[in-house]
């Protein structure tokens, strides 16, 4: 058996969990609160929801923590990044020192619930290391503003970083904490139905009437309820522009065995190519997992290569003995790199929304979860402002206009491109390609048993042309980041309808 047919084509969260758990809902429903989307933004936001005393009606399309939160690196921690510096620069110090606390408190609350739901929760140091010395003065500034906030921060030299290359020293975090994701959701979503709460998995909503009350059909019956919370990843009932605020972050990540102990700590660097590490132990046995090869959704070329390259990163600077585990996903990033937590559109409907965690919802989901409670029952929280999503501020603004202009590049050059290309290509399994027929452009797939999907290649959210995606056989939109099945199915993104099929074709 070669190395590759060993390699599982998931992610280690779900290869070692199990589900669905819950019924799908069956006719109506009434809650006071509804949130559509149990990741793990939806399961803290209803867990709250439920502590506070408020009954909770969770509408999950397919199973709970199985989309990004199933596909996460899942390092808890307040260090995002090179994030403090430029957020004291950007929205000030007060707005940066709400985010800090927001983030240190869900990092604190994940490692106090973790203790009774058996999350797999360890404390790590995390870093965000120098790629060489020239990064250094960045490294420092980022210390003092971090420290300025009250983050535990502090400069480490290359000596004290666990890792098998040299780096120019890092930004150290202490105390940051890194589990097993699903195993935490999960544990929390079994907690939350009784006491008229709910959660219903396989079950996906459709529509949003914002009436009072608010109703909600999906394709297995309606729920009613005061307020609904919006926690889809991207909202996929969007009464505020999302899709034009935030661009898609894609990435890659390979677990591998390595032979002696895994490096200690969360890693991740300053410059290109991104590399992200951290080890997991799945039931005893150590896993390295390398996380890397961002790019926006359905564009930059072959996901194989991608991960080829970081097989290799893996096998540069690790003694690997098998590449257990390889798999993709996907987050949203607003243009000035904070979530959207807060109202979901710009009229007073109780609508509110959790979105646009840019690669750190692992705390940034837990803290949407506290920061609606308080919207919800208090109206008000301390955190709420700098996550508010009727903010503008000129770094959005500039990026929305370049952003926009690329969107409609895309459009306009795939467009052209599809309507010159004439016939359709031979195709291996694994293959796919956009093909003109007087229907259209269609994307035309084969899959390992020889057989051809065909469906239409026009995203149904706003028109663009879909991509192949030759790592993970999907079709991606290169505009604002929907993807779809071989067969048209809705994985991802602002669009909520599938890819009509086209004609049967021969094999
Ligand atoms: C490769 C990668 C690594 C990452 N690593 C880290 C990390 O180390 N630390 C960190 O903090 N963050 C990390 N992140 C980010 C983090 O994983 C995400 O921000 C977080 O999981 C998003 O959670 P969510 O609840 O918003 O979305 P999801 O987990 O996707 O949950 C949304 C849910 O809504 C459901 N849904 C969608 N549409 C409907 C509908 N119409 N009806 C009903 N349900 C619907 C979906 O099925 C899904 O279950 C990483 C992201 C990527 C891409
Ligand atoms: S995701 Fe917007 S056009 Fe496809």
């Amino acid at each position: 058996m070669s190395e590759h047919e060993r390699t599982r084509d998931e992610s280690p969260w779900l290869a070692t969990t199990d589900g669905p758990r819950f019924s799908p809902l069956e006719g109506e429903y009434d809650a006071d609160v509804a949130v559509i989307g149990a990741g793990i933004a939806g399961i803290a936001t209803a867990t709250h929801l439920k502590e506070r005393g408020r009954t909770v009606a969770v509408i999950e399309r397919d199973r709970v923590a199985a989309a990004v939160t199933g596909h996460t690196t899942a390092k808890v921690t307040s260090q995002h990044g090179l994030k403090y510096d430029h957020l004291i620069e950007t929205v000030g110090e007060e707005r940066a020192r709400q985010y800090a606390d927001a983030n240190q408190a869900a990092l604190e609350e994940i490692a106090e619930r973790s203790e009774g739901l058996d999350a797999e929760f360890e404390r790590q140091s995390a870093y965000v290391y120098a790629d060489d010395a020239s990064d250094r003065e960045q490294i420092h500034d980022e210390v003092q503003a971090a420290k300025r906030l009250g983050l535990p921060a502090e400069f480490a030299e290359d000596g004290d970083l666990d890792l098998p290359f040299e780096t120019g020293g890092a930004v150290r975090f202490a105390d940051q904490g890194q589990f097993h994701p699903r195993k935490y959701v999960l544990g929390l979503a079994e907690t939350i139905p009784g006491e008229g709460s709910e959660i219903f998995e396989e079950t996906r909503a459709t529509d949003l009437d914002p009436g009072d009350p608010c109703r909600i059909r999906t394709d297995r019956g309606t729920v009613t309820a005061e307020s609904v919370v919006v926690a889809t990843h991207f909202p996929v009932f969007d009464r505020g522009g999302y899709f034009a605020r935030m661009k898609t972050k894609r990435s890659h990540v390979v677990a591998v065995r390595v032979a002696g102990d895994p490096p200690e700590g969360m890693y991740y660097n300053t410059g290109e190519p991104y590399r992200s590490i951290r080890h997991h132990r799945f039931d005893g046995e150590p896993l390295v997992l390398i996380g890397g090869e961002n790019h926006e959704t359905g564009q930059g070329g072959s996901t194989k290569e991608r991960y080829d390259r970081l097989e290799s990163f893996a096998r540069e600077q690790f003694d690997v003995e098998e590449v257990a585990y390889r798999w993709s996903t996907q987050d949203y990033s607003p243009f000035d790199s904070v979530p959207y937590v807060g109202r979901l559109g710009p009229v007073r409907e109780n609508l509110y929304v959790a979105t646009g965690f840019g690669g750190w919802g692992m705390t940034g989901g837990v803290a949407a979860g506290r920061i609606l409670e308080g919207l919800i029952c208090d109206g008000q929280h301390p955190n709420s402002e700098v996550f508010s999503p009727a903010r503008v501020n000129a770094e959005s603004a500039k990026s929305l206009v370049t952003h926009n202009a690329e969107v409609g590049a895309h459009f306009t050059a795939d467009w052209a491109k599809s309507l010159l290309s004439g016939t359709e290509a031979t195709l291996s399994p694994g293959e796919g390609t956009v093909v003109k027929t007087d229907d259209g452009p269609v994307g035309v797939s084969r899959n390992e048993s020889g057989e051809i999907n065909a469906v239409s290649a026009i995203c149904p959210h706003m028109k663009c042309v879909v991509r192949w995606n030759d790592g993970e056989e999907s079709w991606d939109c290169p505009c604002h980041g929907s993807r779809f099945t071989p067969e048209g199915r809705v994985l991802d993104g602002p669009a909520i309808e599938d890819l009509p099929r086209r004609g049967a074709r021969e094999k």
